[in-house]
């Protein structure tokens, strides 16, 4: 038979042993992780035209678009908002088509022709879209808005080339700048401010839509 005091030994036994498991298998890991080579990031060298200038860059293979034209180009006009392709914050315009440029790697592009808000105008000569945002107050803090103006100069020439939506009643018909089709389109763009209705009013300016 077992007593009391048979089983204050196994307790502390337990103990023990579970202290001297956890120094064995602790130290030497630790030990282990900081005594492993620490190799270079693996870097690449990707060709591609930025604004109409032409970049050849050794990157990180892990480097974003997002990152590489705000540190690698210092072309910080695009906002990092969300970095997980919520917000729109980042916007850009690769190919005519606008994109995330958080969420796609730089390594992706090459040879692509990117524009970025400070490619769209100079403010000397704005493109319409930024002066109608101008006009029409679409901004209040401004963080979202050099995506905000990619998105929507990309959504007047989607429209334009008749890319369909899902809020057309017909989708073979040729979509219009409608105040529908405009909030859709602009959906993926996220302004905290809320300056939604001002960005639209800009937007249908620049469409010829305004009422
Ligand atoms: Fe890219 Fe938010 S920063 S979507
Ligand atoms: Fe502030 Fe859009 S203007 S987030």
């Amino acid at each position: 038979m077992y007593g009391p005091a048979d089983l204050a030994i196994s307790r502390r036994g337990i103990m023990a042993g579970g202290a001297a498991t956890a120094a064995l298998t602790t130290v030497p890991l630790v030990e282990a992780d900081s005594a492993l080579p620490r190799a270079d990031p693996p870097k690449m060298t990707v060709a591609l035209t930025v604004n109409g200038k032409h970049h050849a860059l050794k990157l990180d293979t892990r480097t974003t678009l997002l990152d590489t034209l705000r540190e690698h180009l210092q072309l910080t006009g695009t906002k990092k908002g969300c970095d997980h392709g919520q917000c729109g914050a980042c916007t850009v315009i690769v190919n005519g088509q606008r994109i995330n440029s958080c969420l796609s790697l730089a390594l992706q592009h090459e040879g692509d022709e990117i524009t970025t808000i400070e490619g769209l105008g100079s403010p000397d000569h704005l493109h319409p879209m930024q002066a109608a945002f101008i006009e029409h107050d679409g901004y209040q803090c401004g963080y979202c808005t050099p995506g905000q103006i990619c998105s929507a100069v990309a959504v007047l020439d989607e429209i334009r080339r008749g890319v369909p939506s899902h809020v057309q009643a017909d989708v073979a018909a040729d979509p219009k700048a409608t105040n529908l089709e405009l909030r859709e389109r602009m959906s993926g763009n996220i302004c905290r401010c809320g300056a939604y209705s001002n960005i639209l009013e800009a937007m249908e300016q620049v469409a010829g839509s305004h009422a």
